[in-house]
């Protein structure tokens, strides 16, 4: 059988932490399928030690033989690396240290943002999806797709997925049951302790979790904290912050977009929706319709007290919209 043509997946800041534990499950089939050749465009900033050490990623991707990786391009420029690219994963940007939170990162990854959209825009394919999680993941995707007059604002995307699949763990532990057990937990606004991972709705074994759990003070007041500030304690524990996990929660974003019918917490542009700002990009649920395309899942009814974390993590969005203003296209 003719093998299918090669997907090229263009992956920033390839050299570092989290491509180290991406770029080896994409070319192994995880993220695109066990029969998809892939082509890897990797890049890295022009210095140096990066340039080097990416040289060493694909010196060790060759030595795995991977029936699947068609070709690899290392490059220093943007236009080189989103070139005909159907995936843009953005990931290259400082991550933050002990007692940072991620919007200090603004001033300094923004404007990686910035250029970035307008190369995607550029030069990457007609049908060119985007992930951000170089944080703080929802602003820095909003200034991404502002950047961009062809591809419209929907093909960009800001991973929130590590959340939810913190979420998922936590329920299951504290019910003591397995993570297939969980269901429709999904998060709501910012990749920050704003965040509201929506245990109002979640399930457990098909039956509400809260009443599953039977402890709304623990949900309230352990629940929410633990999975907002569970980066923090991350980078506290192992003095860096997360990447195998957040490598992992990337190829499950691409993978739920493209499988039809999935729905998973994604960032997106509001509309509005969910009582969001307009033109913020926030988590929510989101219905995969064809690959790599979705559509919002809009029927979860809120309380007050889902309105009230909402607005919260909103209000938060909007502040760091304002903090950038001038970087929007
Ligand atoms: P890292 O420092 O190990 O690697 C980042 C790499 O990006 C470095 O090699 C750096 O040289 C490169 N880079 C910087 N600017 C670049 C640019 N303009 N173009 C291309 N490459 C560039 O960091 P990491 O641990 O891999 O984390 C990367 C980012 O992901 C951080 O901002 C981190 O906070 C974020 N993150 C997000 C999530 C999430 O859930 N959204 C989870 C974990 C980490
Ligand atoms: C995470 O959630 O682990 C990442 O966003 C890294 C961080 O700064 O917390």
């Amino acid at each position: 059988m003719a093998s299918k043509p090669p997907i090229r997946v263009a992956v920033t800041g390839a050299a570092g932490n989290i491509g180290y534990a991406l770029l080896f499950r994409i070319a192994s089939g995880e993220m695109l399928g066990k029969d998809q050749p892939v082509i890897l465009q990797l890049l890295e900033i022009p210095a140096e030690g990066p340039q080097k050490a990416l040289k060493g990623v694909a010196m060790e991707l060759e030595d795995c033989a991977f029936p699947l990786l068609q070709d690899m391009v290392l490059t220093d420029d943007a236009n080189v690396a989103f070139k005909d690219a159907n995936w843009c994963l953005l990931v290259g940007s400082k991550p933050r240290g002990p007692g940072m939170e991620r919007a200090d990162l603004l001033k300094d990854n923004g404007k990686i943002f910035i250029a970035q959209g307008k190369a995607i825009d550029a030069v990457a394919a007609d049908d060119a999806r985007v992930a951000v999680v170089g944080n703080p993941c929802n602003t820095n995707v909003m200034i991404a797709a502002s950047q961009a007059k062809r591809l419209t604002p929907d093909r960009f995307t800001a991973m929130v997925r590590l959340d939810e699949n913190r979420g998922r763990a936590q329920l299951a532990k504290k019910a003591g049951v397995s993570i297939n057990d969980v269901s429709e937990l999904f998060i709501y606004g910012n990749h920050s302790p704003t965040m509201f991972a929506d245990f109002t709705h979640a399930k457990i074994g098909g039956k509400a979790a809260a009443d599953v759990i039977n402890d709304r003070a623990w949900l309230e007041n352990e629940y929410l904290p633990t999975v907002g500030k569970r980066g923090a304690a991350i980078i506290e524990a192992r003095g860096q912050s997360s990447a195998a996990s957040a490598a992992n929660a990337l190829i499950d974003h691409v993978r739920s977009l493209n499988t039809v019918g999935e729905v998973h917490s994604i960032a997106v542009n509001s509309e509005g929706r969910y009582g969001f700002a307009e033109g913020v990009w926030a988590g929510m649920p989101v219905k995969t319709t064809a690959p790599g395309a979705y559509e919002v899942v809009t029927s979860y009814e809120m309380d007050d007290f889902a309105k009230s974390k909402i607005k919260i993590t909103n209000d938060e969005l909007v502040a760091e919209r304002d903090t950038v203003k001038d970087m929007l296209g």
